[in-house]
């Protein structure tokens, strides 16, 4: 047994995060640990690497009992844990990331030669490929968290633990994850990955805990279970399946014509017409990085295009402000809700009203009314199933997935006639995005417009009705729900066109 943690409690003010929960990791096992957002995951292994206090419970690990006070007494141990939040210098190498905070204690000079070469020899090790010599700002998403392992085997981890490691990879980087965490267990790594999505844990795990508020309710090897008992213990009931009824299409809410972005000198966006109608939710598919994210930032105004018209219910919006397209009828689930989507400081209460205070009910004659702002925060909450203590509770003390469940909550509410969806149930439990794609094809009934931009190609698959394909800043095919399989699909994304593979 490599760790052992014996009756943890955790509690937050009258919030439950860990009630009594044991559990231990045996040596190269791969761990796996689901739940429902707020069950109390993230908490008991911050607790692990040092982040946060227990209030009572025994950690043990190599044999000793273990006292916290920060994640460096962790790691002296052997701890590392790979954060959702990488830290990282952008304008380092990659070697110089890794060796960093170590390395500073013998004064700011590194030869980065030696240092090069160290690095080289890590990642050969654990094939975990990369050029140690590569500027962290050009590498992606996928690269970076392999570098944030490279970090923690560089300071002789034993356990590596994993929150939600997937949630910000593409499928093909989720893959060489997958890989890599295989490759560490097979040399001698213990790990623990906490993930919601059950294909994962099924794919790599040896054994996984399942919990729900705040305990531990099941333990079971993978070898002898499967998905849907996982979900079921998960969620405690089976899941309900949704029918979804032919497309209404009515006048079309939202277009682009001929949308162009130049960056840096680079074309990122070529010629985009696209349309979405009313009563259709159209999915956009690509591998990340093909030019999806500009696309929305132009339609949404956070970034001024550089050619081409983006007209909301008609009316062309083309490089407005971001509040003067919200008040044309948009509103906007964004991929990234820590830098756009919430105020991690703010209450609930405000990140649920966001930019709208002056809007009625919240305001009459320029005084403010705390009573709706409440009232409207309380109904969020309620309907979209937040687990929360209260709504002046701040946003960064929600759980991950419900942080993101009230920022689905809050642009839904707007019930504007255009709707765009990125990454919707990034992070969110199986339960929660049923709930959520209800949700979205009520919306569809009522007649609004939803463009869905997600990573997940089956939550487009099974959603769109229509789905157009990008690839290097150019829509290269359009499909009616039904007409592509996934395989298709997925060549067109990375380039090949239908009829030429082999
Ligand atoms: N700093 C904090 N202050 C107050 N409450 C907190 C704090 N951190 C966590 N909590 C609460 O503890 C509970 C468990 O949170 P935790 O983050 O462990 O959930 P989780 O299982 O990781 O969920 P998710 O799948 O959404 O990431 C939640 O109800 C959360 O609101
Ligand atoms: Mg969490």
């Amino acid at each position: 047994m490599v760790f052992e943690m014996k009756h943890i409690t955790k509690t937050y003010d009258s919030v439950v995060a860990n009630d009594d929960v044991s559990l231990h990791l045996n040596r190269g096992e791969i761990l796996s640990i689901v739940g429902e957002n707020g069950a109390g995951k993230s908490t008991i292994m911050k607790i692990l690497y040092g982040l946060e206090k227990p209030d009572s419970g025994e950690i043990v690990v190599g044999g000793r009992t273990q006292r916290f006070n920060n994640p460096s007494d962790a790691m002296a141990v052997g701890i590392g844990m790979v954060q959702q939040h990488f830290m990282l210098f952008e304008q380092m190498t990659v070697a110089e990331n890794i060796v960093f905070k170590n390395e500073l204690k013998n004064g700011p000079f590194m030869d980065m030669n030696k240092t090069a070469e160290t690095v080289r020899q890590i990642s050969e090790r654990y094939e975990l490929k990369i050029d140690p010599l590569a500027r962290i700002a050009d590498c992606p998403v996928g690269l970076r968290q392999r570098v944030e392992i490279l970090k923690i085997l560089y300071q002789n981890a034993e356990i590596i633990i994993f929150d939600e490691p997937s949630a910000v990879l593409t499928p093909l980087e989720v893959e060489a994850l997958l890989e890599t965490i295989r490759g560490l267990a097979r040399a001698g790594k213990s790990i623990v990955l906490i993930t919601h999505k059950l294909q994962e844990v099924m794919a790599v795990s040896d054994r996984v805990y399942v919990m729900r508020q705040g305990r531990v309710v099941a333990e079971r090897m993978a070898a002898d279970t499967d998905i849907s008992e996982l979900a079921m213990l998960m969620v405690g009931h089976p899941l309900a399946s949704y029918e979804i009824d032919p497309p209404k299409p009515g006048e079309t809410l939202l277009e682009t014509r001929g949308l162009r972005l130049m960056e840096n000198g680079r074309e990122v966006l070529k010629d985009i017409s696209l349309h979405v109608n009313a009563g259709e939710i159209v999915g956009i598919a690509g591998v990340s990085g093909n030019g999806q994210s500009a696309l929305i930032r132009c339609i949404t105004g956070l970034e001024k295009s550089t050619g081409g018209q983006v007209l909301v219910g008609g009316v062309d919006v083309t490089n407005r402000s971001v509040r003067e397209i919200r008040d044309a009828g948009l509103a906007h689930i964004s991929e990234d809700r820590y830098v756009w989507g919430s105020a991690p400081e703010g209450t609930l209460e405000e990140n649920a009203l966001m930019a709208r205070q002056d809007d009625k009910p919240f305001s009459s004659r320029g005084i403010i009314r705390p009573r709706a702002i409440r009232d409207f925060a309380v109904r969020l909450i309620r309907d979209f199933n937040v687990k929360a203590s209260s709504p002046t509770q701040k946003m960064r003390e929600l759980s991950g997935g419900n942080a993101q469940k009230l920022i689905v909550a809050r642009e839904m509410s707007l019930d504007t006639p255009v709707l765009i969806c990125c990454e919707p149930t990034r992070g969110i439990d199986i339960g929660a995005m049923e709930a959520i794609h209800n949700r979205m094809l009520r919306r569809r009934e009522d007649g609004a417009a939803i463009l869905l931009v997600s990573s997940e190609l089956t939550e487009i698959m099974s959603l769109s009705d229509r789905i157009y394909v990008i690839f290097e800043g150019r829509i290269v095919g359009e499909f009616e729900r039904g007409s592509m399989d996934d395989r298709h699909l997925g060549l067109l994304m990375v380039g090949g066109s239908i009829g030429h593979e082999q």
